[in-house]
């Protein structure tokens, strides 16, 4: 499958045969394909961390943070870039061409990484109006009771503030693709101020006042 997504040069090189010729073309990945293809684990693992942190906690903005993330969510997430249903344009272009079975690596190895406690305080007045808005439009009913998430619904407690804003935003104002339209209708209306309250809730849901 993955051959006959290539550009045509290379269906072309793969159907003229030989061992030689297929051998070349596994062996040089087109030149559309992410840093991280066919790389040793390890490797890609720090391709990934470059911007999402080694142990998967974002030290970017606008970047999140993967770890203790669901491995259904980063799966789903990643297919989402890989295909163009989802449109980043630093994400998309790491995630084309990655194998279906390095992406379920990867996912298994963030999912397993500790959530490290945000930087900063909390605002308990912003906190506290966050939980209220939260709790009147039951976001835990899918997300968990302590919003770490289950299967495609992402964790979001510990998540980079600016991060979660982004997110809903671009949910409430449709520009974040993907064939789950669950938080389009969740977000439809919600004004900024709400959001930031929200996210500033959720991102420091665990941490010390
Ligand atoms: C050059 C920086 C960069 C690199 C390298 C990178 N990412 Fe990303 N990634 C981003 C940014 C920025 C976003 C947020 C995109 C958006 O806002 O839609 C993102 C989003 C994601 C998401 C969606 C998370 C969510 O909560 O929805 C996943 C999953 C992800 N990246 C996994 C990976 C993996 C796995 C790798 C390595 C193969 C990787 N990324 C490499 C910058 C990067
Ligand atoms: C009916 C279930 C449901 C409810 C209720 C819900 N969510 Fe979601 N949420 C999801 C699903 C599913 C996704 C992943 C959608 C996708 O693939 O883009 C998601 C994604 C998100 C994301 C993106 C996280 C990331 O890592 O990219 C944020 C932020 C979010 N939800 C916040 C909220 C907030 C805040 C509320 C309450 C106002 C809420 N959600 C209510 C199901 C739900």
């Amino acid at each position: 499958m993955r051959l006959t997504t290539r550009a045509p040069w290379r269906r072309a090189l793969v159907a003229w045969g030989g061992a030689a010729a297929l051998g070349l073309s596994l062996a040089l990945p087109a030149a559309e394909d992410a840093p991280a293809v066919g790389l040793p684990f390890e490797e890609q693992v720090q391709v990934c961390g470059a911007c999402h942190g080694s142990d998967g906690n974002s030290q970017q903005a606008g970047t999140p943070s993967l770890a203790g993330q669901p491995e259904l969510t980063i799966v789903n997430q990643m297919i989402y870039f890989r295909e163009r249903l989802r449109q980043n344009e630093v994400m998309t272009p790491q995630a084309r061409g990655l194998p279906d079975g390095e992406i379920q690596a990867l996912a298994a190895y963030y999912h397993e990484q500790p959530v490290a406690t945000p930087e900063g305080d909390p605002d308990p007045e912003l906190k506290a109006l966050g939980q209220e808005l939260a709790a009147q439009q039951r976001c835990a009913s899918c997300h968990q009771s302590d919003y770490r998430g289950r299967e495609q619904m992402p964790r979001l407690a510990g998540q980079r503030e600016d991060y979660l804003v982004a997110a809903m935003i671009a949910y409430r104002d449709r520009t974040r693709g993907g064939p789950d339209t669950t938080m389009i209708d969740v977000m439809r209306g919600v004004p900024d101020e709400d959001i930031e309250a929200m996210a500033h809730y959720l991102t420091y849901l665990h941490a010390e006042e």
